[in-house]
């Protein structure tokens, strides 16, 4: 499904970064980033912008390819700081040097699919490495926008905590937030799901 999705012409998200992705790493010094679920890889790509060494997760090999068309595109000589990798993540095993920066972006699986990925998701990072989950909030389906209309697949930030405890990681922030989108009717709101944490040095 994913796959057809992506093999359409246009991008199917959009050609620049999240705005949570944007906001919370803006001023993070460039290292190695893992984006989860990367699909056309916006978040990966502008990482790799940045200067990380940005790695991207997808089973989507279409979407995967289309990252690396652009990375070609937007990076010439320095395309090579995205790298991909075509994998289903309720299987994926993170590196054991892990990550300094661990983005998951609207990975909307039923909860016995997200808990394992989530948890894998806070063990790649590494220490002194972040973690940022973003999430379609079950408040968006009555009273945001886009997203997936179903309530199995959408979580809290209650949620993500309950399935990265016991990874080490310590929690900075978990919150509902919303983010506007501009749609046909005029500007409204999407109500996303917001976590940042971090792995402490030692
Ligand atoms: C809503 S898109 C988000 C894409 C990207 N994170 C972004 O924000 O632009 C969800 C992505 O999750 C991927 N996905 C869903 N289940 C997956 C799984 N089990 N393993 C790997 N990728 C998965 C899909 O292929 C799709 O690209």
């Amino acid at each position: 499904m994913w796959d057809e999705r992506y093999s359409n012409a246009d991008l199917v998200w959009s050609a620049g970064p999240n705005a949570f992705v944007e906001q919370m790493c803006a001023d993070l010094p460039p290292g190695r980033a893992v984006d989860l679920a990367a699909g056309e890889g916006r978040n990966a790509l502008w990482l790799a912008e940045r200067g990380w060494q940005a790695h991207a997760v997808d089973f989507s090999a279409v979407g995967l390819d289309r990252a690396r068309a652009i990375a070609t595109e937007r990076l010439g000589d320095d395309a090579d700081r995205l790298t991909t990798e075509v994998a289903d993540l309720s299987i994926w095993e993170p590196p054991a040097a892990g990550f300094d920066l661990v983005v998951v972006a609207y990975l909307q699986v039923p909860a016995h699919l997200r808990t394992p990925m989530l948890a894998a998701a806070a063990h790649a990072v590494a220490p002194g490495g972040r973690l940022l989950v973003i999430a379609h909030h079950p408040a968006n389906i009555e009273r945001g926008v886009g997203g997936p209309p179903d309530p199995a697949v959408n979580y809290t930030p209650e949620d993500v905590l309950a399935d990265i405890d016991g990874s080490g990681l310590i929690v900075d922030s978990a919150a509902e937030t919303t983010r506007p989108v501009a749609t046909p009717d005029g500007e409204r709101h999407a109500i996303d799901t917001v976590v940042w944490a971090h792995r402490p040095t030692r």
